[in-house]
């Protein structure tokens, strides 16, 4: 009897320990949130006691790394987003450290947001330069803009993209919020706003396309820039600003971005306007000015978006309801969390074939049990089915078909094993609908909720696949497409090598050289994708 006495000491001393801490830090924090809303270090303080109190006692449960492994800070006002230091308590997969390299950079970075964002000084020149049309010499802050573009999956992964660039070229990232991405995301930089603030003052700004002569490709089809890509360009001909379009037709100039000669020319060009559906980050590994810096930062090179990802998207209050009030009420019950994500298009009619996919996919892999044919003999489930050998199955998709077959299929049958799974859908809206604000926060939840699975099986080419696998750190089971929609293909699915997203544009032409090449044979940790072998780049493990 004497252990918890002694552990209650433990925590008790633990608990002061965080106190000294505190009080040893609030000065500075003080004056780093000063002016500002985002915390009042003595509510901080009672919130961070209580939640060590709660969260002992249910340590054997869940990891309880809130700021997981230094990627995230401390000092946020925990009020005015929940999910930021919460999340970890719903993640049974810790998943991967951070490297010390990347947290210093983080670091860093914030550090700069603070000194050159919306509100500061430096943030004013940089404006009134814009306006001016003129560049300067070496400006004392640069920044990138960035457009995110089309469904809600590719815009999270284009702001992952754009994030990793204003790390690499030491730029301050700023998100146009024309989208509503402010009502999905709280902000991630501590004591400074990642939020465009409204009246930017390039016309247009938001609605530019690969015609615009400002892109970066036109401006080097046309000559404006990049004459002599061997010299660095004087300052009388960088232009004030640049729009870097990246989108899935970006033309071959366009794409020229991703080469070195390329970065030096748009390096003293201090605003630059991204618009992009795509993740961009495996094309950033072919610049040799940045694989080192990159190598570095992720000396696990198939856990870029994960950490990424884990670091800037934290559902806002309203979207972490819908995340936890879901988790809570239908899956933290269970043993095991399968996530199941189907990608159908609204028109596209119910498909028996996809339907046996998923089944003999999930079946194969022991993900779900399967189920006795009517009349079999079955072992009877104890009266109270105990919660070891339960399951909930998450489905996510526009129409509720699926959903409704497998939990039929699961009611009207009894597992081989014994074991008991629910299915469940959260919502199915038909049709995707861009820009409606309600769909984009059940969408964000629903991902939400997928990332939390203890396996997660998704078909090919989903951008809400990539971003739920990486932030769960899964390697997810892919439904590849049949060539014939009405085949079930054999293997009906198979395990992804990484669990990095695809950037489905990749380039494969360098204007300098005037040669075609095929990307993936640059970096051996840069291959093609399995799901879009044509183009595609992804991310893998070093020893893939
Ligand atoms: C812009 O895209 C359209 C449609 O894809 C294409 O027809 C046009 O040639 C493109 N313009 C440039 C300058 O690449
Ligand atoms: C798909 O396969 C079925 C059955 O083998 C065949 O009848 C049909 O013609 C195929 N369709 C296409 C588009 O190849």
């Amino acid at each position: 009897m004497e252990k918890p006495a002694v552990d209650v000491k433990r925590w008790s001393w633990a608990i002061s320990a965080v106190l000294a801490a505190v009080v040893l830090t609030a000065p500075p924090l003080v004056i780093l949130l000063g002016g500002r809303n985002f915390g009042v270090p003595g509510v901080w303080i009672q919130t961070a006691v209580a939640g060590l109190r709660k969260g002992s006692s249910d340590l054997t449960l869940r990891h309880d790394d809130r700021l997981l492994g230094g990627l995230l800070v401390d000092g946020f006002d925990e009020e005015s987003c929940h999910s930021r230091y919460q999340s970890a308590m719903y993640r049974r997969n810790p998943g991967r450290r951070p490297s010390p390299y990347l947290i210093a950079k983080l670091r860093r970075h914030e550090a700069l947001q603070r000194r050159c964002g919306p509100g500061t000084a430096a943030y004013s020149d940089a404006l009134e330069q814009l306006k001016s049309g003129k560049s300067v010499a070496s400006p004392e802050c640069r920044y990138i803009v960035s457009l995110p573009y089309q469904g809600l999956g590719n815009r999270i992964l284009a702001v992952a993209s754009a994030f990793l660039y204003a790390l690499l070229t030491d730029r301050v990232l700023l998100i146009d919020p024309s989208d509503g991405m402010d009502e999905l995301l709280c902000e991630p930089f501590l004591g400074a706003t990642w939020l465009l603030p409204p009246g930017f003052p390039l016309a247009g700004y938001a609605t530019f396309s690969n015609d615009t002569a400002e892109t970066y490709g036109n401006m080097l089809r046309n000559k404006v820039i990049g004459a002599d890509a061997a010299a660095d360009i004087s300052p009388a001909q960088t232009p004030a600003f640049a729009y870097v379009y990246l989108h899935s037709d970006a033309s071959a100039h366009d794409k020229n971005f991703f080469w070195d000669e390329d970065q030096r020319l748009l390096r003293d060009i201090q605003w630059l306007v991204m618009r992009t559906d795509n993740y961009i980050v495996p094309g950033l590994f072919l610049a040799n000015a940045f694989r080192g810096e990159l190598d570095l930062m992720f000396p696990e090179p198939d856990a870029v978006f994960h950490h990424l990802g884990r670091y800037l998207f934290h559902p806002t209050n309203h979207v972490w309801g819908l995340v936890t009030r879901y988790h809570n009420a239908y899956l933290a019950g269970a043993a095991q969390h399968v996530g199941i994500q189907v990608r159908v298009f609204g028109a596209q009619p119910n498909s028996p074939e996809l339907l046996e996919q998923i089944t003999s996919c999930t079946q194969r892999h022991k993900l779900l049990s399967e189920v006795l044919a009517a009349g079999e003999p079955m072992t009877m489930p104890p009266p109270l089915a105990s919660r070891a050998k339960s399951k909930a199955v998450l489905v996510t998709s526009l129409k509720p078909w699926y959903h409704e077959k497998l939990k039929s299929m699961y009611w009207e049958h009894a597992a081989a094993n014994g074991e008991v799974v629910s299915v469940h859908q959260p919502s199915h809206e038909e049709f995707q609908r861009f820009g409606v604000r309600s769909h984009d926060a059940k969408a964000w939840a629903e991902i939400y909720l997928l990332s939390l699975a203890d396996a997660l099986v998704t078909t090919s080419q989903s951008t809400f696949g990539y971003v739920a696998q990486g932030l769960g750190g899964l390697r997810p089971w892919v439904m590849y497409k049949p060539d014939n929609d009405t085949t079930v293909p054999d293997p009906p699915c198979g395990r992804a090598v990484s669990m990095e997203p695809c950037f489905f544009a990749a380039p494969n032409y360098n204007l300098w050289k005037k040669q075609w090449l095929d990307a993936s044979t640059i970096v051996p940790h840069v291959q093609r994708c399995a799901d879009f072998a044509w183009g595609g780049l992804m991310l893998v493990g070093r020893n893939e």
